[in-house]
C-alpha cells in the first residue's frame, strides 16, 4: 500500500527573540510567574518585513534542501494557519508562487493549534488517494500579529514561527513496521467556540481582531482531550506507550505536556519539548519541534513518533508516524 513517509524537514524562526524579562516592561508580569506558569522562557516576534508567508517561504525552501528536491517535485502546498497574510488567496498559494511552482495546487487549513495534525492528515489521504505524489506541509503563524499587547493572561504565551515537512508516496507493506503516517485520528467540538477565538473576522466586524481566552478552561480540557485521541492512534495501531520513541506535542504549556505524558505512561526523556524556546506558535510549534529534535540527531530514521496537538475550536488530534 502506499505510505506517505516524510522525506525532509525545516524550520524558520523571526530575526527579533522576546524573553519574559522584555515582556515584564509590556504588561504587569514576572518571568517567575511565566516559567512557573507555562514552561516559557522566550518567544520569536515577527518583523514588520516577515509575515506568515515569508517565514512559510523560508520553512519550505530548509525543507526542499533537506529532502534534496526543488519545487518542481512538489504537487501539493498545504499551509496551517490561522494567521494568513491576506483573508484570500491562502497562504499556500502565496508560498506556491514565492517558490516560482506554475505547477500543482495549493490550499490552506485552519484547524488552529491542531492545524498542523490536520494537514499532515489531509496531506496524507491526498497522497493515499494518489492526487498528489509529493506534499509540501508547512505550519506557519505570526500569532503576535492578533495578540492583545494590554493583555497579559494571553500575550505572554505565544509566538511566531513556521516549520515544514515533505511527504513523499512510497510503497509499503501496510504494517507498523512501514515507515509513513501510520493513522490519524481528527476530532472537533464547536461547543467550545467561545472559550478560546479572535474577536473579529471578515463577515462578523470587517476587521482582524484579537486573540480572547479562557485559558482556565482550555486548561481544564486538554490533558483528558489529548490523551484521548492518543490512545486511539495506539488502539489502532496495536502498539502502546512501550513501542514510542517521541512524543512531538503542540507546545502550549509544559504543564499540558508533562500531564499528558505522565497519564500514558511515556517517559519525559521521551519527549519533545521546545515551549521553553517558541512560546506557543499554534500550526507551527509541531513541525518547529520535529524540525528541532531531527536536525539534533534525536529523531531518527524508524522512529515511531506521536504528534498530538489541542487548540481553539475546539479542535484536537493525534497522529502515528515512522520517520
Ligand atoms: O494552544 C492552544 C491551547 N491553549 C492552551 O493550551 C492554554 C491553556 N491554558 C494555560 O496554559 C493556562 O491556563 C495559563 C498559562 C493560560 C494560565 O495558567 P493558570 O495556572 O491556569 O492561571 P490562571 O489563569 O488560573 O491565573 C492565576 C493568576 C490569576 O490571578 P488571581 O485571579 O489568582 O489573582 C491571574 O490574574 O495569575 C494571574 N495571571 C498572571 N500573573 C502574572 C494571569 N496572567 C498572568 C501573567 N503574569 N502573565
Amino acid at each position: 500500500m502506499i505510505r506517505s513517509v516524510v522525506r525532509g524537514f525545516g524550520a524558520a524562526l523571526p530575526k527579533r527573540v522576546m524573553t519574559n524579562q522584555e515582556l515584564e516592561s509590556v504588561v504587569d508580569t514576572t518571568d517567575e510567574w511565566i516559567v512557573q506558569r507555562t514552561g516559557i522562557r522566550q518567544r520569536y516576534i515577527a518583523s514588520d518585513d516577515e509575515t506568515t508567508a515569508s517565514l512559510g517561504e523560508q520553512a519550505a525552501r530548509a525543507a526542499l534542501a533537506n529532502a534534496g528536491l526543488t519545487p518542481d517535485d512538489i504537487d501539493l502546498v498545504l499551509v496551517a494557519t490561522s494567521t494568513p497574510d491576506n483573508t484570500f488567496p491562502a497562504t499556500a498559494v502565496n508560498i506556491q508562487n514565492r517558490l516560482g511552482m506554475t505547477h500543482g495546487y495549493a490550499f490552506d487549513m485552519q484547524a488552529v493549534c491542531t492545524g498542523f495534525v490536520y494537514a499532515v492528515a489531509t496531506a496524507d489521504m491526498h497522497i493515499r488517494g494518489g492526487m498528489a505524489k509529493r506534499a509540501l506541509v508547512i505550519g506557519a503563524e505570526t500569532f503576535s500579529r492578533i495578540l492583545d499587547w494590554k493583555d497579559r493572561t494571553t500575550c505572554v504565551l505565544f509566538g511566531d514561527g513556521a516549520g515544514a515537512i515533505i511527504l513523499e508516496a512510497q510503497e509499503g507493506e501496510g504494517t507498523i513496521a512501514d515507515r509513513g503516517v501510520l493513522t490519524s485520528h481528527l476530532r472537533s467540538d464547536g461547543a467550545h467556540k467561545d472559550k478560546l477565538y479572535v474577536d473579529g473576522g471578515p463577515s462578523s466586524t470587517g476587521t482582524v481582531g484579537h486573540l480572547r481566552m479562557e485559558g482556565r478552561e482550555v486548561f481544564k480540557h486538554a490533558v483528558g482531550m489529548i490523551t484521548d485521541v492518543i490512545e486511539a492512534a495506539f488502539t489502532a495501531t496495536g502498539t502502546t506507550a512501550d513501542d514510542l520513541d517521541w512524543l512531538v506535542p503542540h507546545q502550549a504549556n509544559r504543564r499540558i505536556i508533562d500531564g499528558s505524558a505522565k497519564k500514558l505512561g511515556i517517559p519525559t526523556e521521551k519527549v519533545v519539548v521546545t515551549v521553553d524556546l517558541h512560546g506557543n506558535t499554534s500550526a507551527a510549534s509541531i513541525p518547529l519541534a520535529l524540525s528541532v529534535a531531527a536536525s539534533d540527531g534525536r529523531i531518527k530514521k524508524g522512529d515511531l513518533v506521536m504528534l498530538e496537538a489541542m487548540g481553539g475550536g475546539f479542535t484536537w488530534g493525534a497522529l502515528l508516524l515512522r520517520w
